[in-house]
């Protein structure tokens, strides 16, 4: 049966239906349709709304098109949608009564429903690989737990650390991004069946029982509200773009981490390509492409925001173009996160390196500075000049931070106190190893083995709850 024919006279012309048509990305929501109505079939045979007879052919001829598959559909333009698609079918195998399956039900409300129940399993999937994303992350934070190296900030030698300590600001990163998706999968949880167009209907439906039965922690509250609202979809891009976001700021530190310049990481040959000119070449191309491709992400966030944002309440057919954004966005993350996950459990960290760094460029200064705290009693403020003029000063003399001894912050005290300090040069030299600074870092969440150790377990138990 002609969806138009009612209404209308003639059909569409082949490009103004290829313009509307969403089949091609409702191939999405396939499975999530054949549910809704089964789900909207069984509850209409429940409360008697339809003739169970009529209703059980129904369902006979939805089990077979699951069994069947996509490929059992006609899909051409002339058919508008997914959901005119199933209904043809059904109507192909048990003639017009196949009608009766659309009974208070519209495809704006089937649509919403779909694409929630859709959206569902993929957050499920990616919470399930960021987890698995975290224990590499915690593996690998074991395995460093003493590695030392330089930490940065403004990308200038900071203070010493370890790689087992910044590896896990990165879980810490993908927690919360888990999280994200974890609350924009309760809010959506709902589920909009039932709305109909917009008003509901005066069929006495169940819609617990729909709800119920397409896995749903209940009915939406407002049915104007479940046949409009798409923020579902933009909350759920949002927390994917963040999630983006960490996927590339760790592969911007694979490629710069990886340089000659740094050292620090060397990537595996999997995850590198080489030059078609330069032959000493080994270039970290995937995490780039990881760095370009999670791009995507912003561009379909504000394209969905602003498909949204101009639209009055109820359903327009704009909400259709929001769902190509949203594949588009999950496709991507998907890739991304996988990829990003396996680049870096195959990353080799190096700790020589991240030891001679850690070593350089006066990275023990704060420790310095806190130890005539400490044990001088001194100023915060006026310890930190005595050690930034003691540094300036052995940057002009070519001396290195381990050249610095008692004798000499004295000299430089003298200067700026007209008091020496006349600290114990055991206790100078303790301050200024990068080993010593690591250990004494005994605060939660600092690079103390002991501390990283205690958060590994913390997100243990994190896992563990969620898994
Ligand atoms: N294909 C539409 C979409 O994706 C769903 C159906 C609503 N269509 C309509 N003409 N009311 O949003």
């Amino acid at each position: 049966m002609n969806l138009r024919s009612g209404r209308l006279k003639g059909q569409m012309k082949g490009e103004v239906a290829d313009f509307t048509s969403s089949l091609k990305f409702d191939r999405r929501i396939f499975q999530a349709d054949v549910r809704c109505n089964q789900a909207h079939t069984t509850m209409l045979i429940e409360q008697e709304i339809i003739p169970r007879d009529i209703g059980e052919k129904i369902l006979k001829a939805l089990d077979e098109l699951e069994k069947e598959g996509i490929g059992a559909l006609k899909l051409d333009s002339a058919v508008e949608d997914i959901h005119m698609a199933v209904e043809n079918y059904v109507t192909s195998k048990i003639g017009p009564e196949a009608g009766f399956m659309h009974t208070a039900k519209s495809r704006n409300d089937q649509v919403a429903t779909d694409l929630r129940i859709a959206l569902k399993e993929e957050i499920e999937e990616i919470e399930k690989e960021l987890l698995i994303f975290i224990q590499i992350v915690i593996q690998m934070a074991r395995d460093h737990l003493n590695t030392l190296t330089v930490g940065y900030t403004h990308l200038q030698h900071a203070q010493p650390t370890t790689f087992a300590h910044h590896l896990l600001s990165y879980a810490q990163a993908l927690k919360r991004d888990y999280g994200r998706l974890h609350d924009a999968y309760q809010r959506m949880d709902l589920c909009p069946l039932g709305s109909a167009a917009l008003t509901t209907t005066s069929f006495p439906i169940n819609r617990d029982r729909t709800a119920e039965l397409l896995g749903f922690r209940g009915p939406m509250e407002n049915s104007i509200d479940g046949v409009s609202s798409r923020d579902f979809i933009a909350e759920t891009v949002f927390a994917l773009t963040l999630l983006g976001t960490t996927l590339s700021k760790i592969s911007e530190e694979l490629i710069i981490w990886s340089t000659y310049e740094f050292r620090m990481v060397e990537l595996a040959d999997e995850f590198s390509s080489t030059s078609s000119i330069m032959p000493q070449k080994k270039n970290p191309d995937v995490a780039e492409i990881v760095r370009g491709k999670t791009a995507v992400l912003n561009g379909e966030l504000v394209t969905i925001l602003t498909i949204i944002k101009s639209l009055p309440q109820s359903y327009n057919r704009d909400l259709q173009e929001v769902t190509p954004h949203l594949w588009k966005a999950t496709d991507t993350l998907h890739s991304a996160l996988k990829i990003t996950r396996e680049m870096l459990a195959s990353a080799e960290f190096k700790g020589v390196r991240g030891e001679e760094l850690a070593r350089a460029n006066f990275s023990a200064a704060t420790e310095l500075a806190d130890l005539m705290v400490r044990e001088g009693g001194l100023p915060f403020r006026t310890a930190h000049q005595i050690v930034g003029r003691t540094v300036s000063s052995a940057l002009e003399k070519g001396l290195k931070a381990e050249d610095i001894d008692a004798q000499f912050l004295d000299e430089i005290s003298q200067e700026i106190t007209g008091q020496p300090l006349k600290l114990d040069e055991d206790i100078v030299k303790r301050a200024l190893d990068p080993v010593e600074i690591v250990k004494s870092r005994q605060v939660p969440g600092g690079p103390a083995p002991s501390m990283v150790k205690e958060a590994i377990s913390n997100l243990e138990k994190f896992i563990n709850e969620n898994k």
